[in-house]
C-alpha cells in the first residue's frame, strides 16, 4: 500500500470562531475509494477546502505525494483534481478551451488527444464548441468533472458528485472512477446518498460536526456493526404478542402478520432456535421466515441520530 494522501490532526475555525472541523487524521492509499458520509453541515465541503487550499486550515499538516500542501502547494495541487459542490465556470467560455484551460493551469503540455478522450467519456464531445451559458445544469456537472481530469491528477475530490444529478451523468461519472480506480488515481467522495457509498467505496469515513468519528474498510465496518434481522411471518394475524414471547424482544407489525426479531450477527448465539421453538410452542402458524442485514444506512444513522442538525 502506497499513502498519497496524509491528513494529519487538520483543523478550521471559521471567522467568528466556528470550529467547523475538528483535529481530521486520515490516510488515503493509492487507487482507493474512499467515500465520506455526514449529514448536512457536518464539515465535509470544509475538509475538502482545506485540502485544496481554497480554504486555509487553523491548524494540522496535509501533504499530497509527499508535498506539503503549506509549504510546496502547486505540487501538491498540481496532483489534486476537485469536481466542486457548487457549479463555477465562465459563462462565454467553450467547453474545449474551459477544459483545456484548466489543463495549462496547472503547468501540463497541451494534449487535444487527452482532452478529447476525456469529453467523450463524458459524453461532452458533440458539444465542444457550446459556451458554458448554453449548457443544461447537468452538462455543466460533466464540464465540471472533464476539468477536473484535466492535468491527469492522481487524487480525486468529488464533492457531492450526484446530488441532483440524472441517472446517465451517475452512471458516467462511476465508470469514470473505476476507470480512474484501475490507474492507479484514488478518489474520495463526499455523499449522503449512503447507497452510493455502500455499493462503490472501498472505506467509508463518517464525518459529523467537524469530527472524523471513524474509517474503516466497508467490509469490517458492516461485519462489525451489522445487525441482522429475522421476519417471521405468520399464517393468522395476531393483535398482541403472546406473553409466552416477551422475553425475545419481538416487534409486531401493524398489521399482525408479522414478528420483526433483531439480533448481532456477531453474538455466540443468535437466540434463534429457541425463538422459533417458542413461537410454535405459543400455538402461532409460520408461513414464511425471512432475514435481512442491516444496511450502511442504518449504520450511520446509528452513529449520528439523536442529532438536529
Ligand atoms: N465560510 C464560512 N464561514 C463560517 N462558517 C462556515 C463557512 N463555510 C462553512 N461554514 C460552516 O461550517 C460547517 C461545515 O460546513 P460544510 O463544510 O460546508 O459542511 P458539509 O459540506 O458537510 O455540508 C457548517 O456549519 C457551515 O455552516
Ligand atoms: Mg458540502
Amino acid at each position: 500500500m502506497t499513502t498519497i494522501l496524509s491528513i494529519r490532526d487538520l483543523g478550521k475555525s471559521y471567522a467568528g470562531g466556528f470550529n467547523a472541523l475538528k483535529s481530521v487524521t486520515l490516510d488515503v492509499q493509492k487507487g482507493e475509494i474512499l467515500a465520506l458520509l455526514g449529514p448536512n453541515g457536518a464539515g465535509k465541503t470544509t475538509l475538502i477546502s482545506a485540502i485544496c487550499g481554497i480554504i486555509t486550515p487553523t491548524s494540522g499538516h496535509v501533504t499530497v505525494g509527499g508535498h506539503d500542501i503549506a509549504t510546496e502547494f502547486r505540487a501538491a495541487r498540481a496532483m489534486i483534481g476537485l469536481v466542486p459542490q457548487e457549479i463555477s465556470l465562465e459563462p462565454f467560455e467553450t467547453v474545449t478551451n474551459t477544459v483545456r484551460f484548466s489543463r495549462g493551469i496547472f503547468g501540463r503540455p497541451r494534449n487535444d488527444a487527452l482532452i478529447e478522450d476525456i469529453l467523450r467519456k463524458l459524453s461532452l464531445w458533440d458539444k465542444k464548441d457550446s459556451r458554458m451559458m448554453q449548457l443544461s445544469g447537468g452538462m455543466k456537472r460533466r464540464v465540471l468533472i472533464a476539468k477536473a481530469l484535466a492535468h491527469e491528477p492522481r487524487v480525486l475530490f468529488l464533492d457531492e458528485p450526484t446530488a441532483g444529478v440524472d441517472v446517465e451523468l451517475r452512471k458516467d461519472m462511476w465508470n469514470i472512477v473505476a476507470d480512474l480506480k484501475a490507474d492507479g488515481v484514488s478518489i474520495i467522495l463526499t455523499t449522503h446518498y449512503i447507497e452510493e457509498a455502500e455499493a462503490i467505496a472501498d472505506r467509508i469515513g463518517i464525518i459529523n460536526h467537524g469530527e472524523l468519528l471513524l474509517v474503516e474498510d466497508k467490509a469490517t465496518l458492516m461485519a462489525r456493526m451489522g445487525k441482522k434481522r429475522l421476519e417471521v411471518q405468520l399464517g393468522d394475524p395476531i393483535t398482541a404478542i403472546p406473553a409466552s414471547l416477551a422475553r425475545h424482544n419481538l416487534a409486531l407489525s401493524t398489521d399482525g402478520m408479522a414478528l420483526t426479531y433483531t439480533y448481532d450477527t456477531n453474538a455466540e448465539r443468535t437466540g434463534i432456535t429457541g425463538l422459533l421453538n417458542d413461537v410454535a410452542a405459543a400455538g402461532l402458524v409460520l408461513s414464511d421466515v425471512q432475514t435481512h442485514q442491516s444496511s450502511l444506512e442504518e449504520i450511520f444513522v446509528g452513529l449520528v441520530s439523536g442529532d438536529t442538525t
